[in-house]
C-alpha cells in the first residue's frame, strides 16, 4: 500500500507534507515552494495550471482564472473558466493532483492516499464535497480532519507529555475557526469547536476595497464595479496594502490607469494607514467574541482556565487580531507553531498515525468533536396541540465523536404505511430553520393504530465527520438508509441591514430585537448565543428583504420562548 500523505486545502494556499524521521515535513511544489496559491486556471493552450503560474495570469486573464473556491464548496453552484463551467469540487480537485504530484515526484513514488483537513465549522455537505474532490484527483480520502484539531496536533508531537487548556483560534482567507482542547498524558481531546465558514482575510481584502472603490467613485465620478479588470487589480493591491499594514503604520496604494474618467485615464492612489484599516475591519473580528464564547460555555470551561492560546492562520498576523484575543481572553497568545504551515504539518502527523509510523501507546491520541448539532423533523405536541416542523435533536453539537445514537418514534396516524424522516444541521428548535440535509422514505410500515408502530431512527457520526443515517421499521426488521445528496445545503448570506429600524413593520420588533441584544452585550445568554444571535440576524434581514410577516413572527415567537427560558432559569 501506499503511503498517505496530509493535505492542507486552503482557501487561498494549500500544501502537502508528510513525516520524515518523526517530525512532519513539507514538500515543496515542482518551484521549490512549500506554500501552493489556491488558485487555478487555463493556460493559453487549454491546459489547466495550478498555484503561482495560475496566481499570475489572474490579472490578465480574470476569466480563465478562479480563486477561493473552497468558500462555494458544498454549496451546489458551478464556477466559470474559460467559459466552461465547473463544479468546485473539480477546481479543488485540480489543486490536489497538483499537490500530489509534485509529492510523488519529489518522494519518487506514487501518491493516492491523502489526510485532508476541513475546518472544523465545516458542514457535512462540505466534508462530502472535499472527498469527492480528492476522488476527482484519483485519491483516496483515508482521513477528514479538522483543521485546528490538526493545528493542535502539531504543536502537541513536541509538548505531549503536558497538562493544559488550549485554545485555538484559527483565521485564515475564508474561514474561521475556535476549538478548545485538553491535551494530558499523549492525549489531545477537543472539548468544543465552534466558527464561522464565511469569515476570513478575503472580507478583510472586500471591506478595504469597498472602502477605496466608494472614495475613488466620489472623486472620480466613475463606476468601476462591472470592470472586472480593474476588481482582480485592485483585489491584489489591497491584499498587499493589508499584508504590508501588518508591518507598518501605513502604506502608499497606488494603481496606475486605473479606470477612465471622461476618456481620460486615471490612477487610483491612497495612503491607507493601520488605524484606517482597523477601522474597517474592526467590527469583523470583534464578532467573533462570539465564537469564542461559545466554544467556552460547549467545553464548560472559562478563559482563566486556558494555559495557551496558539494563532493559526495567516489573519491572525493582523496586530488587532492579537490585541483582540489579548483583551478577550486575558492572555497573550504565543507563537508556538507555524501560522501557515501547523495545519499541514498536522494533517503529515494524522496520516502518519494511519500509516502506523506514530502510535496511540506511543505517541498521540486525538479525541475530535461533531461541531453541530444533528437530528430530525418531527411532529411535537405542546400541551395537546400538534407542532409540525419540530426539530427533534439526535446528536447534540460537541459530543465525542465517533458516535452513534439513536431515537424510537411512533406512527403520528392510524394505518400509517410510510413515514419520510428529513435531516438536519443546526442549532434552531424549528426543523425548517436549520440546514437542510437530505431526506428518506421508510415503507410497507404495517398497518396498525397511531403509535403501535415504531421506528427507529439512528444517526452514525464518524471521525471524518460525515454522516450515515438509518431507519428501521422495528416490527419487521427492515432498513432503509439516507444517502445526503451533496448539494442544496443553505448557507447564511450576509446581507446589509442596517436600515431595519427604517421598515414599516419594524416596530413591532424593536422592543424584542432589543432586549436580545442587551442579554447578548451582558453575556446573559449563555449556550443560546448563536441561536439569539441568528434569531435577530434573520429578523432584521428579513425585514431589510420584506419577508412575510409570519415567518418573522415565528423567529420572534422563538426569541421571545429562549429569552423566556433564560430569564426563568436565572429568576430562579
Ligand atoms: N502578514 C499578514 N497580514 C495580514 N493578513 C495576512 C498576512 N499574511 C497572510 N495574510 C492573509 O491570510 C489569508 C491566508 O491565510 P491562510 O493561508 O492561513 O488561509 P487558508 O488556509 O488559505 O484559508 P482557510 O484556512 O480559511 O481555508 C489571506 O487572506 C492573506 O491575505
Ligand atoms: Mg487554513
Amino acid at each position: 500500500m501506499s503511503r498517505i500523505v496530509g493535505i492542507d486545502l486552503g482557501t487561498s494556499t494549500s500544501e502537502i507534507a508528510f513525516l520524515k524521521d518523526g517530525k512532519p515535513f513539507v514538500i515543496p511544489n515542482h518551484l521549490g515552494e512549500y506554500i501552493t496559491p489556491s488558485v487555478v486556471g487555463l493556460s493559453d493552450d487549454g491546459r489547466v495550471i495550478v498555484g503561482k503560474e495560475a496566481r499570475d495570469q489572474l490579472l490578465l486573464k480574470p476569466d480563465d482564472t478562479v480563486i477561493e473556491v473552497k468558500r462555494l464548496m458544498g454549496m451546489g453552484g458551478t464556477v466559470s473558466m474559460g467559459g466552461k463551467e465547473y463544479t468546485p469540487q473539480q477546481i479543488s480537485s485540480f489543486i490536489l493532483s497538483y499537490l500530489v504530484d509534485c509529492a510523488g515526484k519529489y518522494l519518487g513514488e506514487d501518491i493516492n492516499r491523502a489526510v485532508i483537513t476541513v475546518p472544523a465549522y465545516f458542514s457535512d455537505t462540505q466534508r462530502r464535497a472535499t472527498v469527492e474532490a480528492g476522488s476527482l484527483a484519483g485519491i483516496k480520502v483515508e482521513r477528514i480532519i479538522n483543521e485546528p484539531t490538526a493545528a493542535a496536533l502539531d504543536y502537541g508531537l513536541e509538548h505531549m507529555w503536558e497538562c493544559q487548556n488550549i485554545l485555538i483560534y484559527d483565521l485564515g482567507g475564508g474561514t474561521l475557526d475556535v476549538t478548545v482542547l485538553e491535551m494530558f498524558e499523549g492525549v489531545l481531546d477537543v472539548k468544543a469547536s465552534s466558527g464561522n465558514n464565511q469569515l476570513g482575510g478575503k472580507d478583510f481584502d472586500q471591506r478595504l476595497m469597498d472602502y477605496l472603490l466608494n472614495r475613488f467613485t466620489t472623486q472620480y465620478n466613475v463606476n468601476v464595479s462591472e470592470d472586472k479588470r480593474a476588481l482582480m487589480r485592485l483585489k491584489e493591491a489591497v491584499e498587499k496594502c493589508k499584508i504590508a499594514l501588518s508591518q507598518q503604520e501605513e502604506y502608499h496604494l497606488l494603481i496606475p490607469f486605473f479606470a477612465n474618467a471622461e476618456g481620460n485615464p486615471v490612477s487610483l492612489e491612497e495612503t491607507v494607514t493601520r488605524d484606517t484599516f482597523e477601522g474597517l475591519i474592526k467590527e469583523l473580528i470583534d464578532s467573533t467574541e462570539k465564537q469564542i464564547n461559545t466554544a467556552f460555555s460547549d467545553a464548560h470551561l472559562n478563559a482563566s482556565d486556558i494555559d495557551l492560546i496558539l494563532l493559526v492562520g495567516g489573519s491572525t498576523r493582523i496586530p488587532y487580531v492579537q490585541h483582540f484575543i489579548e483583551k478577550t481572553l486575558g492572555k497573550a497568545p504565543q507563537s508556538l507553531v507555524d501560522p501557515d504551515l501547523a495545519v499541514v504539518r498536522g494533517a503529515a502527523i494524522q496520516a502518519a498515525i494511519l500509516n502506523e509510523q506514530l502510535t496511540a501507546e506511543k505517541d498521540i491520541i486525538i479525541t475530535d468533536v461533531c461541531p453541530y448539532t444533528l437530528g430530525i423533523s418531527v411532529l411535537d405536541y405542546v400541551g395537546g396541540f400538534p407542532i409540525t416542523d419540530a426539530y427533534d435533536v439526535i446528536i447534540p453539537r460537541n459530543v465525542t465523536i465517533p458516535v452513534v445514537k439513536e431515537k424510537i418514534y411512533g406512527t403520528v396516524a392510524d394505518n400509517q404505511t410510510q413515514v419520510e424522516i428529513n435531516v438536519y444541521q443546526g442549532e434552531f428548535k424549528k426543523a425548517s430553520h436549520n440546514n437542510f440535509l437530505g431526506k428518506f422514505l421508510l415503507k410497507d410500515i404495517p398497518p396498525a393504530p397511531a403509535s403501535q408502530e415504531k421506528i427507529n431512527v439512528s444517526f452514525a457520526y464518524d471521525v471524518n465527520g460525515i454522516l450515515q443515517v438509518e431507519g428501521q421499521i422495528v416490527s419487521l426488521g427492515k432498513k432503509a438508509n439516507l444517502i445526503i445528496e451533496t448539494s442544496g445545503v443553505e448557507m447564511v448570506k450576509e446581507i446589509d441591514t442596517e436600515g431595519w429600524a427604517k421598515v414599516p413593520n419594524a416596530r413591532k420588533f424593536k422592543a424584542i430585537i432589543r432586549k436580545a441584544e442587551r442579554m447578548l452585550e451582558n453575556e446573559e445568554v449563555r449556550y443560546y448565543a448563536l441561536e439569539v444571535e441568528s434569531l435577530v440576524r434573520k429578523i432584521k434581514t428579513g425585514l431589510v428583504q420584506g419577508e412575510k410577516l409570519e415567518t418573522l413572527d415565528e423567529f420572534k415567537e422563538e426569541l421571545h420562548e429562549i429569552i423566556y427560558e433564560l430569564t426563568e432559569e436565572t429568576d430562579v
